[in-house]
């Protein structure tokens, strides 16, 4: 067995977001966001949940940077929540709100941590949705003041800086397929909601870089490689499709400032635009969207692959054993993470890269002993940390590498039913309690280093935290 160094200052971290793990639902003047409204619709959350208290991290902040320490973590991503700063959207500050971030970083910084916040996970002010959400312009601009309000007060301590977390979950899931907020069957808006949210990336980049001189500012999209079934041109289409659906129509214009043509002219065919141009794009918006970033943050998973069904429509299927995928469905290839960063790092050259997330969901048992020994976890994250090692070498300027997620938490419309975390979370009790994963992580990023072939996790022992 030999290990893996990475280079001197990789970043290792962990990631969560404010609606998944906080709760504090009505604490100290919070407004409602868009995903407690659709929570409450009976039936759009799997197990009838919702992220009312979730992992109480609005009161157990304190504890979770005691386990981050623990783990050695040089990093946090974590997100803010909007309604928690502007309970009504816009206007009024919510001085409580920004309090409890500035003390949450004070707090990671006095341990080393360096905080590394989103601005945009998902959680807009259900008063900005009574007025359009992210269907309308007006969201764009209510955002630019908002990332201007939450990078005033911290920018002194806070140095990066993301935008949005995944616009096209946001735009896709929430506007068109209707499975998250605010659960939309809308096409057509799904498209205004994807500009919107570029356009405000694009300005509040602006905003940041004047309230904070020395910040770097990014976005995270979420990646997702496509494989053609066969080599049949209907196939080799179906993955060109869903790759310029998913991937690109994002990476271009934020990299350089255009709509990919061919994704364009896909949406012409399913009648979700008239002709080339788009009616909800003025002049200057693709200059703004692609103000230069100075890293590009993505969230990878899994792959598809791409096979065009007998009516010749895209349809992702899965070619390896129920086994081999996670509790989510999704197939483990740690080679697409490798082919994914040699990818971006060709096409669109960001100076810097960061796996803003990477992880799996899966559901181990707390043993009689109180371990919960989740050797598949170790497994996913070993395969990809050694895929982004291999990127590494290949020459992709990847600075930094976030587990989803630090704590088991709040998974959308899957409600607790998926567990992704490092620490397994008792949801009556809030107890938290390391996986086997959490060890594992620990070594990682104590030696800097991962063990190029797989060990089982399973010596025996009961590990306790040790504090
Ligand atoms: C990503 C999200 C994150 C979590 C993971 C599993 O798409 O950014 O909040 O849901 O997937």
């Amino acid at each position: 067995m030999a290990r893996q160094s990475f280079p001197e200052g990789f970043l290792w971290g962990a990631a969560t977001s404010a609606q998944q793990i906080e709760g504090g639902r009505r604490a100290q003047g919070r407004g409602e966001s868009i995903w407690d409204r659709f929570a409450a619709v009976s039936g759009k959350i799997e197990d009838g949940s919702n992220p009312d208290v979730a992992c109480d991290h609005y009161r157990l902040w304190r504890d979770d940077i005691e386990r981050m320490r623990w783990l050695g973590l040089g990093a946090y991503r974590f997100s803010i929540s909007w309604p928690r700063i502007m309970p009504a959207g816009a206007g009024a500050i919510n001085a409580a709100g920004l309090d409890f971030y500035d003390a949450l970083v004070d707090g990671l910084l006095a341990e080393g941590i360096e905080p590394f916040p989103t601005l945009y996970h998902w959680d807009l002010p259900q008063a900005l949705q009574d007025r359009g959400g992210w269907g309308a312009r007006d969201t764009a601009e209510g955002f630019v003041e908002y990332a201007a309000a939450v990078s005033r007060r911290l920018g002194d301590r806070v140095k990066q800086w993301t935008t949005h977390n995944e616009p096209w979950c946001i735009a896709t899931l929430g506007h068109e397929e209707g499975h998250h907020a605010p659960g939309h069957l809308d096409p057509a808006e799904a498209l205004r909601a994807a500009h919107h949210l570029l356009l405000s990336h694009g300005w509040a980049t602006a905003a940041i870089r004047r309230e904070v001189s020395d910040a770097e500012v990014g976005i995270v999209l979420n990646y997702c490689p496509a494989y053609p079934a066969s080599d049949s041109e209907a196939d080799v289409d179906a993955a060109r499709w869903f790759d310029g659906f998913f991937n690109r129509w994002y990476l271009d214009p934020v990299m350089r400032g255009a709509y990919p043509e061919d994704a364009v002219a896909d949406r012409i065919v399913r009648g979700h635009l008239v002709s080339p141009d788009l009616p909800f794009e003025q002049d200057g918006d693709l200059a703004a969207i692609a103000a230069p970033v100075d890293f590009l943050g993505l969230n990878y998973y899994s792959r598809n692959i791409m096979q065009a069904d007998a009516a010749g429509r895209p349809r992702d299927v899965k070619t390896v054993p129920a086994e081999d995928l996670t509790d989510m469905g999704w197939e483990v290839y740690p080679d697409g993470l490798h082919a994914s960063l040699m990818r971006v790092h060709r096409e669109y050259a960001p100076g810097k890269i960061y796996i803003a997330e990477n992880g799996a969901a899966y559901t181990d048992p707390v043993d009689a002993d109180g371990r919960i020994a989740d050797q598949r976890r170790i497994t996913y994250h070993q395969g990809h940390c050694l895929a982004a090692r291999r990127a590494i070498a290949d020459g992709v300027p990847l600075a930094g590498y976030f587990v989803w997620s630090l704590l088991d938490n709040f998974e959308w419309g899957f409600g607790f039913t998926k567990r992704f975390g490092l620490f397994g979370v008792d949801f009556d009790t809030q107890q938290r309690r390391p996986k086997d994963s959490a060890f594992w992580y620990r070594d990682v990023v104590a030696a800097n280093a991962v063990d190029d072939t797989v060990t089982p996790s399973n010596q025996g022992e009961s590990r306790a935290l040790d504090r």
